[in-house]
């Protein structure tokens, strides 16, 4: 498959690959047109589908992972032809389908839709170079996939009204301590960062693996109660797999485990 404003690729060297998917408009510092979106959200069903990928990891250039949305595409709307077209792509929420994890290796600005593309991987391992924010603010426009929702939920109410309503930038070391990154690491280490934190899941059993993510969600959908119902009931399941006796097997006979479920 051809894509022109995405790159993909396979990754890695064990038996299980990484998907990686680089946005690639850097003249507009990956701004998030339709078209991008379009094949973002293609890109991330095949991997998703695919049984030689484990994981998947999304990445910008050094300078920008990406800085929103793309304003001139937008700037014609009224609130009619907003409203009727639904203005973004119904793929900005594709990547919510995908079962495997995604991890974003943020380098450069992570601003309005990037920010809020970031914020619906699964983490995000950053740049000391990344910059994050909401700046939609002074476009006369508020955030339009999830920016007030996904903020206060990473970095709490208070940064994140901060950050929403002066629109500055917050830098990764920020970032960091605010607990929207979970690791910041050198820019010119960031792919391979990324890349290996890939390959260490790509190793592990994928049932493990899927349900793990699912249940994290589920943390932040749902009340409490029920998500630790539904995590006994799926730790319960595990015991009927074959990576269940092998993970286990292997520990015991101090040797390193194969699993095998994809
Ligand atoms: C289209 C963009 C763009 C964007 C940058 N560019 N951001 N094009 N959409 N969001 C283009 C610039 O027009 C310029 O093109 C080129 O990229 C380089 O940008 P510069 O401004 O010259 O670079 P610099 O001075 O380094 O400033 C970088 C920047 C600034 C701080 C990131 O570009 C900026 O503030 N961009 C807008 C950020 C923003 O407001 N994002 C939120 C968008 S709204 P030319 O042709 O002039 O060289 C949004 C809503 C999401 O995301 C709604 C849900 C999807």
């Amino acid at each position: 498959m051809s894509y022109e404003c995405i790159l993909t690729e396979l990754r890695g060297s064990g038996e299980r690959k990484t998907g990686l998917i680089t946005l690639n408009r850097p003249k507009q510092l990956n701004a998030l047109n339709d078209q991008l979106m379009d094949e973002l959200g293609q890109a991330l069903l095949a991997f998703d589908a695919d049984d030689g990928v484990g994981c998947i990891v999304l990445t910008g250039s050094e300078r920008a992972f990406a800085a929103g949305a793309d304003i001139p595409t937008m700037a014609p709307h009224d609130f009619m032809s907003a409203f009727k077209t639904g203005l973004i792509s119904k793929n900005w929420e594709t990547i919510l389908q995908v079962r495997k994890p995604v991890i974003a290796a943020v380098g450069g600005f992570a601003l309005g839709g990037g920010c809020e593309l970031a914020m619906m991987c699964d983490f995000i391992i950053a740049a000391d170079s990344a910059k994050f924010g909401q700046p939609e603010i002074k476009l006369g426009i508020i955030p339009g996939a999830g920016g007030t929702q996904r903020l206060p939920r990473a970095v709490g109410k208070s940064k994140a009204m901060d950050l929403l309503l002066t629109a500055r930038m917050m830098d990764a070391a920020e970032a960091e301590s605010a607990g929207l990154v979970a690791r910041v690491v050198p820019a010119d280490k960031l792919l391979d960062e990324a890349l290996a934190a890939a390959e260490t899941i790509n190793g592990f059993s994928a049932p493990s693996v899927a349900l793990i993510k699912e249940l994290v969600h589920q943390a932040f959908q749902g009340p409490l109660s029920d998500g630790v119902k539904i995590e006994r009931r799926y730790f319960h399941a595990l015991f009927g797999t074959a990576d269940q006796r092998e993970g286990m097997d292997a520990f015991m006979n101090k040797r390193k485990p194969e699993f095998k479920h994809r």
